[in-house]
């Protein structure tokens, strides 16, 4: 059998992990064609990363040219890594091709573009994966393990706040994430890995949303708190200098080549101030959601925390499950101005640390912890590169039967999209939403 063929839209910072994946290490079942991008300058830096990898070039395309190419066949597999906003253009243009899909969360940022994915899927051949990485952390499938295997009976709620912290949340309002028309808010753009989760622990379905979210910290709030140094981006502003916020992206390579070099040709520009005025999005998110097995989830996210990371607690018919996670104990100073897990060397690496616990309490019994191996602080807790070898390695068993079902198709988009369209919907109204008001899924 000849090695499944390969195209990467969307050559940004994401892009990285997926192309040393398909190039160099699933390389004797994976050929990594073309990178489809509007910026040539960063195609040209993943060629290099490439290249430094020993692995061969890529041939470098726009949409047009990636459009033609998919209708001539030249693809069998299309992995989406571009800006939120675009996903479904290239969701749509490769299932209208009849080829596979393989796209990063979320799967759209919208009900229409939504709705459009879901009818392309139907009418095509090509088969569509999100890919919910977080599904593969070995804690969270322990969680799935242990929910199906009847640990703590049948779940009535859920508690779940996820905590980013200032240098992970802050990156959220340097750049297009930070307007909601480009990555739908962090309802969207983040929680979706969390609703998704919540969706696959309990083999449900969301089915009413109310939410209330604000935006406290970030953006015009910075004056008020004291933090904003009065600038519009960090490169070569004096005032960003002693800001702990600012991002330099000439100290780091990779930044430098992504989007310092890059910026020329599109205007994009990596280092906003997180506290230039402009910001649409919301960093401080409450949320209530009803599922149609009966179950209650109270959700919150916080974008402006002093430590990475998230406690989920099950109460059920016959005990509690709880999780706690910390990724960062803190943020050093010395790794604030970094991007979160990009550039943490030596003693700054040291100092952050970061634990787990599982714990099972069933009613009248002593708690008892749950050990886990596998678990890692590289690449979201292990995950990436686990779901990757499900991707791209032995068997590709991307579409083969799974235990516990990890892969997740557009259906499963959809239903953790919706519950965070359905919490902006709620907030923009400040009532209660049914989701099959929105979209049946
Ligand atoms: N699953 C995860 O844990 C995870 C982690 C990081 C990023 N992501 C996802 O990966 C995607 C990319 O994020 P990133 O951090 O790499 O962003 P990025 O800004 O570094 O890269 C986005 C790329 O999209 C390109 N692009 C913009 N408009 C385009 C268009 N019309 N057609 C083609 N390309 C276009 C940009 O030029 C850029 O190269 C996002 O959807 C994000 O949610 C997922």
């Amino acid at each position: 059998m000849g090695r499944r063929r390969y195209a990467i839209v969307g050559a940004g910072a994401r892009a990285r992990m997926f192309a040393r994946a398909l190039a160099v290490d699933h390389a004797d079942r994976a050929e990594l064609v073309a990178f489809a991008d509007v910026n040539p300058v960063r195609m040209e830096a993943h060629n290099r990363w490439l290249k430094e990898l020993g692995a061969p070039p890529a041939a470098m395309w726009t949409p047009a040219e990636l459009a033609d190419h998919l209708a001539a066949g030249d693809v069998d597999t299309l992995l989406v890594t571009s800006v939120d906003r675009t996903h479904d253009e290239y969701i749509v243009m490769g299932l209208t091709a009849g080829v596979d899909v393989i796209t990063e969360k979320p799967m759209t940022t919208d009900v229409e573009r939504c709705r459009r994915i879901l009818a392309a899927a139907d009418g095509s051949a090509g088969r569509v994966t999100v890919t919910f990485n977080y599904r593969y952390n070995p804690l969270h499938e322990k969680v799935r393990e242990l929910l199906a295997a009847n640990a703590i009976g049948q779940v009535g709620s859920v508690h779940f706040e996820w905590l980013l912290d200032v240098r992970h949340g802050a990156d959220y309002f340097r750049r297009w994430h930070r307007d909601k028309a480009d990555s739908g808010g962090l309802l969207v753009h983040k929680a979706t890995h969390h609703f998704d989760l919540v969706n696959w622990w309990l083999g449900a379905r969301p089915d009413v949303v109310y939410a209330s979210g604000m935006l406290f910290f970030y953006g015009e709030n910075g004056a008020r708190h004291g933090y904003d140094h009065g600038y519009e981006r960090a490169h070569g502003a004096a005032a960003a200098a002693d800001d702990p916020f600012a991002l330099e992206l000439a100290a780091s390579p990779e930044l430098r080549q992504l989007y310092l070099d890059a910026e020329r040709m599109d205007g994009y520009y990596r280092d906003r101030s997180v506290f230039a005025p402009g910001v649409t999005i919301e960093d401080d998110l409450s949320v209530l959601v009803r599922y149609d097995t009966g179950a209650r989830m109270t959700y919150h996210l916080t974008a402006y925390a002093p430590w990475e990371g998230y406690r989920v607690a099950f109460n059920g018919s016959k005990g509690r499950l709880e999780l706690d996670v910390v990724e960062n104990d803190h943020v050093s100073p010395a790794g604030a101005r970094e991007v979160k897990g990009a550039q943490l060397h030596g003693e700054a690496a040291a100092a952050e640390s970061g634990g787990y616990s599982i714990t099972v309490r069933p009613f009248w019994e002593p708690p008892r912890q749950v050990t886990v191996s596998g678990h890692s602080r590289q690449g979201h807790g292990g995950a990436d590169v686990r779901m990757t070898h499900v991707l791209f390695g032995d068997g590709a068993g991307l579409h083969q039967p799974d235990a516990l079902g990890r892969a997740a198709t557009e259906r499963d988009g959809a239903a953790s999209l919706m519950v965070g369209l359905a919490g902006n919907e709620s907030i923009r109204t400040g009532a209660p939403v049914r989701v099959s008001d929105l979209l049946e899924i």
